[in-house]
């Protein structure tokens, strides 16, 4: 049984298989989780990030969507990057849908790595303004409908979040949603 565990923190001292990275289109990096990943991570991860750029993704990474590379000099085997959706109360059913996604792509991703653990931060939750615990409902949600979908396949699943604040926002939706803590 995978878990979906939740903790305080930051996602570049995670010693797990897989840190997910809120990236942008770009994946030529950025401020936040992004900046967090690259300076921690090393000039080889942007080094990746060109190469990909260069050869499948001349338009850059569609929201949604999600590549990996190696980590680097984190305490991770990759970085998978995804680009969440900005937050804008037009096409917001669209816009959700796009941040679970996310999620399920990274999920997916991760999987066919070989990876047991997967680190995740509150995507969009800062520069891309997607309010924590909407974001939270979103992806906890998605996440457990993968975990339903492929049992076992993972280990864990964790949320790391910057702050208390998030972290309780997380903690609350999660047992809103009535999902084991
Ligand atoms: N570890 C874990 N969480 C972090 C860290 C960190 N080191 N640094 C920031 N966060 C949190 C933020 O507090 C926020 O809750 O990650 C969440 C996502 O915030 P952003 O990194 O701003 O990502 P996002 O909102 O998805 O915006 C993506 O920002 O950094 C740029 O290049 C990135 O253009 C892209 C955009």
């Amino acid at each position: 049984m995978t878990q979906i565990t939740l903790v305080e923190g930051d996602i570049t001292e995670q010693q797990v298989d897989v840190v997910v990275n809120a990236a942008n289109t770009s994946l030529l990096g950025g401020g936040g989780v992004d900046g967090a990943i690259h300076r921690k991570g090393g000039p080889e991860i942007l080094a990746a990030c060109r190469e990909l750029r260069a050869s499948h993704y001349g338009k850059g990474l569609p929201v949604g969507r999600a590549v990996a590379t190696t980590a680097g000099r984190l305490p991770a085997r990759w970085v998978v990057h995804t680009v969440g959706p900005v937050h804008r109360a037009e096409d917001y059913e669209e816009r959700a849908g796009l941040l679970a996604s996310c999620h399920r792509e990274s999920l997916r991703l991760a999987v066919e790595l070989g990876a047991r653990t997967v680190a995740f931060p509150a995507i969009s939750t800062g520069v891309y303004q997607w309010p924590v615990e909407d974001a939270a409902r979103i992806a906890l949600t998605a996440v457990a409908e993968v975990l339903e979908e492929a049992p076992g396949e993972l280990e864990e699943v964790r949320f790391v979040l910057f702050g208390r604040a998030a972290y309780e926002t997380f903690e609350q939706v999660r047992s809103a949603l009535g999902q084991r803590s």
